[in-house]
């Protein structure tokens, strides 16, 4: 079973991982946000964007388990370790009212990987602040999955969530993942490049990029 705990909403008075949300669920600089009791469904031409499924932990597991996919990562993850990361990202969405979907494709794979949207619990110079993020398994790549799950997040963080700006960032030889920010026309100021607070100095994967989406309408 995915771990959950349900969030209280009405006892909350700062988040402890980044942005604040009050009583009334609103986070504070951005517009009133609405309590969220269930994670809402994105849908693009291809994929759905869906809460997760008890099913979809084996397969969660084995993209975890996967270096090819994890060669950014610090360590690839055990059976363990993936399920107790659902259940951090379902929390995510109990307290935020978004986060990092699961991804199926209609009329086709019934889950392929996670996108969306999240609050880095580390601090750097931008944070606090929302960020876009993407993880398939290989067989689903080169097919523009993420370009276009990404997209439909960044459209609901900017006209359902009102967030004024989303970023992404990734260490700098995950070049398929920039590949992924630039199709989505987010931008990167190299005065923005970091070194990524939760790895060690000297760490090859610590020096990171940002890239930024900022909303059409501010
Ligand atoms: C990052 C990651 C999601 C990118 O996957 P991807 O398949 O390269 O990216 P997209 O889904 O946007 O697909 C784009 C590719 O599909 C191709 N493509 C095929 N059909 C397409 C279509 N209908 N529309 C758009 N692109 C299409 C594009 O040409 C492009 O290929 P190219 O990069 O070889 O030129 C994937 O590599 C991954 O999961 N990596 C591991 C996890 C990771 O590193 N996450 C990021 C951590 S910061």
């Amino acid at each position: 079973m995915i771990a959950r705990k349900r969030a209280s909403y009405t006892d909350t008075s700062v988040d402890a991982r980044g942005l604040g949300v009050s009583r009334s669920g609103a986070v504070p600089g951005l517009l009133p946000m609405p309590i969220h009791p269930a994670i809402p469904i994105l849908t693009t031409a291809r994929l759905r964007l869906r809460d997760w499924r008890d099913s979809d932990l084996p397969a969660f597991a084995r993209l975890n388990a996967d270096p090819q996919v994890m060669v950014f990562m610090p360590k690839i993850l055990s059976r363990e370790e993936s399920d107790a990361s659902i259940g951090r990202i379902r929390e995510h969405f109990d307290r935020h009212g978004f986060g990092l979907w699961a991804v199926e494709v209609i009329n086709g794979a019934e889950f392929i990987g996670f996108t969306g949207l999240s609050i880095p619990r580390f601090t750097a110079s931008f944070t606090p602040c929302v960020e876009v993020g993407w993880r398939l398994a290989t067989e689903h790549w080169g097919r523009g999955y993420a370009t276009e799950a990404a997209g439909a997040c960044l459209g609901f963080g900017f006209s359902q969530l009102g967030l004024p700006e989303i970023v992404s960032f990734t260490t700098v030889a995950n070049l398929r993942s920039r590949r992924v920010m630039e199709r989505l026309g987010m931008t990167r100021d190299p005065a923005d490049d970091f070194e990524h607070p939760s790895l060690p100095a000297g760490h090859p994967l610590r020096p990171h990029l940002l890239y930024r989406a900022a909303s059409r309408q501010t």
